[in-house]
């Protein structure tokens, strides 16, 4: 019979190394907190109670927790316990005893350990069972900085020995401590009581549990697993950045495995929006992904679209078909932005939320697109801004024309029926419709709305005064 399962997880740690401003457990790894990724799998283990222990700015990183609950997974319950000071890991598990049901299985994760899969806890729960001492190890081909796992003659586990105060041949030890244990509460909660913090960092040290189990007759089992990435902690942003390389490679190999075509999949990142929202990029069959793009939060991408190289692209829906050309920016928000069949949007488009393209519609450089409804094959080749716009089929509209959405107060609509050609730098000052059909002259400042099929024009009649001279400069005397 399998106990219920309390996680706890140690985000105390003040992360020196990182010299940042900002606790550790809250640098970002694919646009998430570390301690999001962490939470994130945790909600995956369908636990009984989540704790965090927490210390080193420990209202940040509690305020951290309510805002990720609110658009990443996490466990039901997260309560959070403080470390105050942080006394080493040992000393941070503690804070949790008060808190901690007897009749459970703790398993202790680190804030700072993001990659770790449901699947591989799974199996050390499994390995701990209701009656020993699991621990999550790995064997390092450079072992430096981490704790030993040291074992007997017949090769069970004794306990562990930190970096510091490791001797010459358990430094030569290859397999370490993933900082991830599984253990009944009832067990651990005695050994807790005695740990003592006589080691070279004065510090009580959780892996000292291990000794304790031995001397207590509990069997203490490791479970090794051989994905160093899966276990490695963030220390510096050294590291962080070769997990986060790590991370996307992994993303990148899933979609390929899907079929996506990614021109390479060193260069490809999907993170989650910069508003919360979660990572996902769902692709239809036979969609290509040229160098360099970005995709953050939830983006779906139609069969055979192209989607060109250094496109940062956010909460969007784009169409079958459509190709989106290098350099272009697609920002949803809440909103979203969808980008319709058979489009052709940018190089250096910017699509902002609320644009709804449909079928063929094409979008040029230098044109921005926010809250605005383009039909069927409607055109903006270049050069232009539709703000709240109502844009109906075929129209075409004109180089540097813009929508005057915003009188400084309130935004206001500009409808275009079909078939309109409104031509080069025009300004529509909404509210303000152009009637189906018609045409609106280039360098025209439309204020009042016009009627189908006509033309309206309202720039200055053009003059020509001849034998004009320019005036010219007179030599100083
Ligand atoms: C710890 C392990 C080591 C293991 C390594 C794996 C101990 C004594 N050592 O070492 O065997 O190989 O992890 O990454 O446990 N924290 C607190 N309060 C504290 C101290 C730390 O909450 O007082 C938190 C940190 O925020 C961090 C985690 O515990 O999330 C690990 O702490 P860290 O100082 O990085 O431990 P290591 O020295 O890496
Ligand atoms: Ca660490």
């Amino acid at each position: 019979m399998s106990l219920p399962l309390d996680i706890l997880i140690m985000a105390a740690g003040k992360g020196t190394r990182m010299k940042s401003a900002h606790p550790k457990v809250l640098q970002k790894l694919a646009g998430r907190p570390l301690l999001g990724h962490v939470l994130a799998t945790a909600a995956q283990l369908q636990a009984r109670s989540a704790i965090v222990i927490t210390g080193h700015q420990a209202e940040s990183v509690e305020q951290a927790i309510t805002q990720l609950a609110k658009h990443t997974p996490a466990p039901a319950q997260v309560q959070c316990v403080r470390q105050e000071p942080q006394l080493g890991t040992g000393h941070a598990v503690q804070q949790a005893v008060p808190v901690l049901a007897d009749d459970g299985l703790a398993i202790v994760l680190s804030g700072d350990v993001p990659l770790t899969q449901a699947t591989t806890l799974q199996a050390l729960i499994d390995a701990a069972g209701g009656d020993k001492l699991a621990l999550l190890t790995v064997r390092l081909p450079d072992p430096t900085g981490y704790g030993r796992i040291v074992r007997g003659t017949e090769g069970q586990v004794q306990r562990i020995v930190e970096q510091k105060d490791a001797n010459e041949a358990e430094r030569a030890i290859h397999e370490v401590y993933s900082g991830i244990m599984a253990v009944p509460s009832r067990l651990l909660k005695p050994w807790l009581a005695q740990l003592d913090n006589r080691n070279a960092q004065g510090e009580f040290y959780l892996t000292d549990v291990v000794a304790k189990a031995v001397q207590a007759g509990t069997s203490v089992v490791a479970h090794c697993i051989d994905d160093a990435v899966q276990v490695a902690g963030v220390n510096s942003p050294a590291q962080l950045a070769e997990l986060e390389r790590a991370h996307q490679l992994r993303q990148a190999q899933r979609l390929m495995e899907q079929g996506v075509r990614l021109a390479d999949p060193a260069r490809f990142e999907l993170r989650d929006h910069a508003n919360g929202q979660s990572a996902a990029l769902v692709c239809a069959q036979d969609v290509e992904i040229d160098l360099g793009c970005i995709f953050s939060g939830h983006v779906e991408i139609g069969a055979g679209a192209q989607i060109g190289a250094y496109c940062h692209i956010s909460n969007a829906v784009i169409g079958a078909g459509a190709v989106i050309h290098p350099f272009t920016h697609i920002d949803g928000e809440k909103l979203g932005a969808q980008v319709g069949e058979a489009a052709l949007i940018g190089p250096f488009a910017r699509l902002r939320p609320g644009a709804e393209l449909g079928r063929e519609v094409h979008i040029g450089n230098f044109v921005e697109v926010k809250n605005s409804r383009l039909a069927a094959g409607a055109k903006a080749n270049h050069l232009a801004y539709l703000g709240d716009a109502d844009v109906g089929e075929r129209v075409n509209y004109g180089a540097g024309s813009i929508t005057a959405n915003y009188d400084g107060a309130n935004k206001h609509r500009t409808v275009i029926e079909a078939d309109v050609h409104v031509g080069s730098n025009c300004v529509l000052v909404a509210p303000v419709t152009i009637g189906a059909g018609g045409t609106v002259g280039a360098g025209s400042t439309i204020t009042k709305s016009t009627p189908p099929q006509s033309l309206s024009v309202t720039r200055a009649k053009q003059l020509a005064k001849e034998n004009w001279a320019r005036p010219v400069k007179q030599p100083k005397a």
